[in-house]
């Protein structure tokens, strides 16, 4: 098994960077928000449990969201190659997914930290729209779809996250700031961490992304 981690404050373009990235380096992309947004949906227990910090813009406890990515991560086998994005979020994450990753004889390629000012993000939130069926992304200025309000691929109406409100926005990166950036210096202790501006044109990061991991 092979890991690349995308790292991110919310709204850094992980979700749009990683959509690009499983083509061109033939990676299987597994959001961690999209997990629970599915388990939500379906109103498994694990859906149920998290339900309440994702609304209020708190992680959810790192024993839940380890259970479903290593679990994922131990049915893939050794051939898998995978693009994490949200995952890990914490140290003990971090610590969790090194220990499976040994187990399975694999590696961790690089973590990408996706590098954009905090006015830039709160933007990218306020303005971002997801398509409930596929769960793309897009942003009403910077990203539209070819239709107003509508998936370009499944065609159903976009809808605004319910985590992306200017409370729970401000809530999530304080978030970042206190529980996920000390991954910044844990995983640049070890010669894992490539940083990436991640502002421009998507594509233009994309293709970032695709040099620094080379
Ligand atoms: P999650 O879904 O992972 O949310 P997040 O980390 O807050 O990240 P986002 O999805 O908001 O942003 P993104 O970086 O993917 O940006 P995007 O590409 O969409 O997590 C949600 C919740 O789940 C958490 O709060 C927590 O409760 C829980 N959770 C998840 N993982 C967990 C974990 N490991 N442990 C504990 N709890 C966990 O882009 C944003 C917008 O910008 C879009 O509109 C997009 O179109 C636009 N955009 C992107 N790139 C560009 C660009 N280059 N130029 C212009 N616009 C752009």
């Amino acid at each position: 098994m092979e890991a690349i981690i995308l790292l991110g404050a919310p709204g850094a373009g992980k979700g749009t960077a990683a959509e690009r990235l499983v083509q061109r380096l033939g990676v299987r992309h597994v959001s961690s928000g999209d997990l629970l947004r599915g388990a939500v949906k379906q109103g498994t227990p694990a859906g149920r449990e998290a339900d309440g910090y994702m609304k209020q813009g708190k992680l959810v406890p790192d024993e839940l969201i380890g259970r479903i990515i290593t679990d994922l991560l131990v049915a893939g086998g050794a051939e898998l190659q995978v693009l994490l994005d949200g995952f890990p979020r914490t140290v003990a994450q971090a610590e969790m997914l090194e220990k499976v990753v040994a187990a399975q004889h694999g590696r961790i390629r690089g973590t990408v930290l996706l590098d954009v000012a905090e006015e830039i993000l709160v933007d990218r939130l306020a303005g971002r729209l997801v398509c409930p069926t596929c769960a793309k992304g897009y942003h009403v200025r910077t990203l539209p779809p070819k239709v107003a309000g509508q998936c370009d691929t499944c065609r159903v109406a976009l809808v605004q996250r319910k985590d992306d409100n200017p409370e729970t926005v401000c809530n999530r990166l304080a978030v970042f700031r206190k529980d996920t950036s000390p991954l910044i210096e844990w995983y640049s202790s070890r010669g894992l961490l490539v940083r990436v501006d991640g502002t421009g044109a998507a594509d233009e990061v994309t293709e970032r992304i695709v040099r620094a991991l080379q």
